[in-house]
């Protein structure tokens, strides 16, 4: 589907009749990381199925609910619940919810998820500030008529995750009971985990975690000028670190272990965007 301007429009033009709130900062809640959004005050929430143009989570770990209010004194939208293509959707689908927070005139996107840990030195319950990340896999989601009133049909992508931002997500680790590092993302597409050889490959290519969202959401991020934050919550031992098999429930659980001190950082960080 070629998508024009007006498209993401209709969207945010509705969004805007739910609240009066203009959000600075637009917030991606990954896998289980939903319990940051308990911390929005003065909440408006607003259901993606009734957003026109919008998309649905299919994902029982993802809410699927846009909400609107304060964290620490700086007005955010939140998406609790993201897409991913695994769910079915195409490449060139993941544009719609960063394009559509971004007409409504957020200045910065803030993006989590949940990820396996392919840097032997990391453990579950550590987070990673994404330098960086490896997408080969599938269609870049900027594939098609370009939409110039975004960006350019070619973009720069070397410094697409701030460098200022992810400088500022470090300093505010200091205070922070976390292990935060910094490294490389590598995108798989899902939904099976990988195989050991694909994470010995990851691993050899310079992967530090890997995962099966963000990556689309950072490139549109990108490509419309927003800056970007993007932080990875390691929930286990990628496939083939540790002898024994992953399951979505390892993930979930590790993920709801932290959920509590990483809503504390997320909080630490909004404030000092
Ligand atoms: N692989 C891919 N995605 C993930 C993982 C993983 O090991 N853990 C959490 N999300």
């Amino acid at each position: 589907m070629a998508y024009t301007y007006e498209y993401f429009q209709a969207a945010a033009d509705f969004l805007r009749t739910k609240t009066d709130i203009t959000p600075e900062i637009g917030i991606v809640l990954g896998s289980c990381l939903g319990p940051f959004a308990q911390a929005v005050e003065n909440p408006v929430t607003v259901d993606y199925a009734e957003i026109p143009h919008f998309l649905l989570s299919t994902v029982a770990s993802h809410a699927g609910k846009l909400i609107f209010g304060t964290v620490a004194g700086r007005r955010v939208v939140c998406m609790s619940g993201r897409f991913h293509s695994y769910e079915g959707y195409s490449f060139e689908e993941l544009v719609i919810p960063i394009r559509v927070l971004k007409l409504l005139g957020i200045r910065a996107a803030v993006l989590t998820n949940a990820a396996g840990a392919v840097n032997r030195d990391y453990r579950p319950g550590d987070v990673m500030v994404i330098r960086d990340h490896i997408k080969l896999n599938g269609d870049s989601p900027l594939r098609g008529p370009n939409v110039e009133d975004f960006g350019p049909r070619f973009f720069d992508v070397s410094r697409m995750y701030t460098p200022e931002l992810r400088k500022l997500a470090l300093d505010c680790a200091k205070g922070s009971p976390l292990r935060v590092h910094e490294g490389t993302y590598m995108f798989f597409p899902g939904p099976q985990f990988e195989t050991p050889a694909e994470i010995r490959a990851a691993r050899l290519l310079g992967a530090d975690a890997v995962g099966m969202s963000t990556v689309t959401e950072a490139l549109t991020a990108a490509h419309c000028g927003l800056p970007l934050l993007a932080l990875s919550v390691v929930t286990n031992m990628a496939a083939g670190v540790l002898d024994r098999p992953l399951s979505a429930g390892e993930v979930d659980e590790a993920a709801e272990k932290i959920a509590g001190a990483f809503s504390d950082y997320m909080k630490h960080i909004v404030a000092a965007i």
